[in-house]
């Protein structure tokens, strides 16, 4: 059984509740029925008492890259900081040492900041969180930019994996991120999760639900590529009656940057979206990456939400 304060916490803590369409109580049903589903998933660990709440999703990619498992709390609870380090103690204690957790809390979670703070919890970046609502999307900019580059560009198949993976290794070479700024991490592995993301993306487009896009520049080189997918998500669209749409990655050869690719392809993204009916796209990225938000501001979309990434090292 789920605690009251602790659900209205995490309800607090949402990027959700940021959607006016979302009244609060249709929200607390959408929540406990999320946390229920996460915390019945064998990989994961579900910790619950009076005093606090989180669940360690398991990660595989990542446990595998790095060699050690690896954890992510999206979801964490704690009414103030010492029961949060009280919280802190009993995941130390439910994890093999040499694990890694990542917590993605957002901004306003004092009490669990001030804990991690204390525990040598590492910060390794803030994310800003986009969100572009159908009614509110630059439609004439965004056909503009599509329509200009509409021959230039492709929906790539398993076929051209290879390529998209040479793009990738340019595109994210030494691409400042929460990956590469832990010292204790033995590696960055920014390159290769992305790549495995990639192969992911692009089997799934085959049904529908994913969409890969690449753009060629005139002499025919892939020159920038774009993952996104519709949010696969029952439970939301049922009790909502809401799509949502999200932008997962974007990069461009480096090569070609400054020309414009970028902002095509996400125009390009968009439209995928808006004739599908989506309505309200998410994306996210790290404070400093400047030229995506540039980007996204002029297409309509407005930050809503921010949080923290903190690696915490057993
Ligand atoms: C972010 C990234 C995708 C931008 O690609 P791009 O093809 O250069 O983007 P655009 O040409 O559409 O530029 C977008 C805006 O930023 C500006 N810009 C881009 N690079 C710039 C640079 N090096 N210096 C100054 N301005 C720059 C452009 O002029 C444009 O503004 P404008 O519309 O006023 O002209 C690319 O730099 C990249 O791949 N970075 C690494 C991966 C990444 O950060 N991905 C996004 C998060 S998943």
């Amino acid at each position: 059984m789920l605690e009251e304060e602790l659900v209205k916490d995490l309800f607090m803590h949402d990027l959700l509740s940021h959607l006016n369409e979302v009244s609060h109580e249709k929200y607390r049903t959408y929540l406990e029925r999320k946390l229920k589903e996460k915390s019945y998933d064998r990989n994961n660990i579900f910790i619950n008492n009076r005093n606090y709440m989180a669940i360690l999703e398991y990660n595989s990619p990542a446990s595998e890259l790095l060699s050690n498992k690896t954890y992510y709390i999206f979801k964490a609870s704690c009414p103030d900081s010492k029961k949060c380090l009280e919280l802190l103690k009993i995941i130390k204690e439910s994890l093999d040492p040499g694990s890694l957790v990542i917590f993605r809390i957002s901004t306003e979670n004092y009490p669990l900041i001030s804990a991690l703070t204390h525990t040598g919890a590492i910060l390794t970046e803030t994310q800003i969180i986009y969100l572009l609502k159908r009614d509110k999307m630059n439609l004439e900019y965004v056909m503009n930019m599509r329509e200009k580059y509409l021959d230039r560009a492709f929906h790539p198949g398993l076929n051209d994996l290879e390529t998209i993976k040479q793009l990738i290794r340019i595109s994210f070479k030494n691409y400042p991120n929460r990956f590469s700024v832990d010292p204790f991490l033995k590696r960055n592995i920014t390159v290769e999760l992305y790549e495995k993301w990639a192969e992911s993306v692009i089997k799934k487009s085959m049904d529908g639900g994913a969409f890969a896009l690449v753009v060629r520049e005139e002499k025919g080189k892939p020159c920038a590529g774009a993952f996104e997918e519709i949010k696969e998500d029952r439970d939301f669209e049922e009790i909502f009656n809401l799509r949502t749409g999200e932008f997962l990655l974007y990069f461009s050869h480096p090569e070609c940057r400054g020309k414009n690719y970028y902002t095509m392809i996400t125009s390009y993204g968009l439209k995928i979206f808006y004739d599908l009916g989506i309505d309200y796209v998410i994306t996210e990225t790290h404070i400093d990456n400047r030229y995506p938000q540039y980007v996204w501001v002029k297409q309509g979309f407005r930050p809503v939400y921010s949080r923290y990434t903190f690696n915490l090292h057993l």
